[in-house]
């Protein structure tokens, strides 16, 4: 099978400052990457090229194959440590704006049939998150994990193949995590999803992720530390039965 994502001898730098050097990493569909590594390995800017967001100084990203295409493509959805949620927006509308947006690019709102039918699927969507109670609220009348769980909505009403996720879960309280860990779970498992988590908690690292890959430097210079970037220094299979159609014995099979 060949990789959903190929990054081949990629290169981070920014004027003589060297972010991330000789990344080169296959990702196959539907894994769930947790990306881990010290502040400031460049995990951000490594999520950053995934999305298409940042264009690497060197190297290559392949999607299916193919050159990956500068600008966010409807195949990448993403979510934020904080929320990237409209205040201004009711729970629905933030769900229907990405829907909209590409229909109408001049208005920015549909009318009619189309309308409808973006809200119901906005609609779905947010039930799958647990929000199917909420569409009326403002973002500031609800919690952080109910806001994550918008965000989350957000990404997958666009019906991306690929998730990023950016510390999603990082400013929640550990009874809302664990809520999130089985919510993400689940989404991952439903619409079979490609993940690439970055987190600083381990025991989630593991505990999500089919693999766990680590960002740092391999090497130092004390007097210039700018001078060599960070790469993947491990890069763990893990038999997680969480995965798709996890089976008694623990492995794993994907169809
Ligand atoms: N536009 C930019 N110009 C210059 N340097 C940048 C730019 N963006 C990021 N950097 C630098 O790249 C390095 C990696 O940043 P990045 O945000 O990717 O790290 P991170 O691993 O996500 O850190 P954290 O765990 O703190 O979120 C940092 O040293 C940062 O200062
Ligand atoms: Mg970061």
């Amino acid at each position: 099978m060949s990789a959903l994502l190929s990054l081949r001898d990629v290169w981070i730098e920014y004027g003589d400052r060297i972010v991330i050097e000789r990344l080169s990493l296959d990702i196959e569909a539907q894994s769930f990457v947790s990306v881990v590594g010290p502040s400031g390995a460049g995990k951000s800017s490594f999520l950053r090229l995934i999305l298409g967001q940042e264009a690497p100084t060197r190297g290559d990203i392949l999607l299916d194959g193919e050159p990956l295409t500068p600008e966010c493509g409807p195949d990448r959805g993403v979510v934020f440590q904080r929320y990237s949620v409209f205040p201004h927006l009711s729970v629905l509308r933030n769900t229907m704006l990405g829907l909209e947006c590409p229909q109408a690019p001049l208005m920015g709102r549909l009318f009619g049939a189309a309308r409808r039918a973006a809200r119901d699927e906005a609609a779905a969507m947010l039930e799958a998150v647990g929000l199917g109670h909420s569409l009326d609220l403002y973002p500031a009348q609800m919690s952080g994990g109910m806001q994550q769980r918008l965000a989350i909505a957000q990404a997958l009403v666009m019906r991306p193949r690929i998730l990023l996720l950016d510390e999603p879960f990082g400013a929640l309280d550990p009874g809302i995590r664990a809520d999130m860990h089985a919510l993400i779970t689940r989404l991952w498992r439903d619409y079979s999803l490609t993940i690439v988590m970055v987190t600083h908690d381990i025991r989630e690292a593991f505990s999500l992720g089919t693999r766990v890959l680590t960002l740092d430097k391999r090497r130092h210079d004390p007097h210039a530390p700018h001078r060599f970037g960070a790469t993947v220094v491990y890069d763990l299979p893990l038999n997680n039965r969480s995965g798709p159609a996890a089976s008694e014995d623990g492995s794993i099979t994907i169809d």
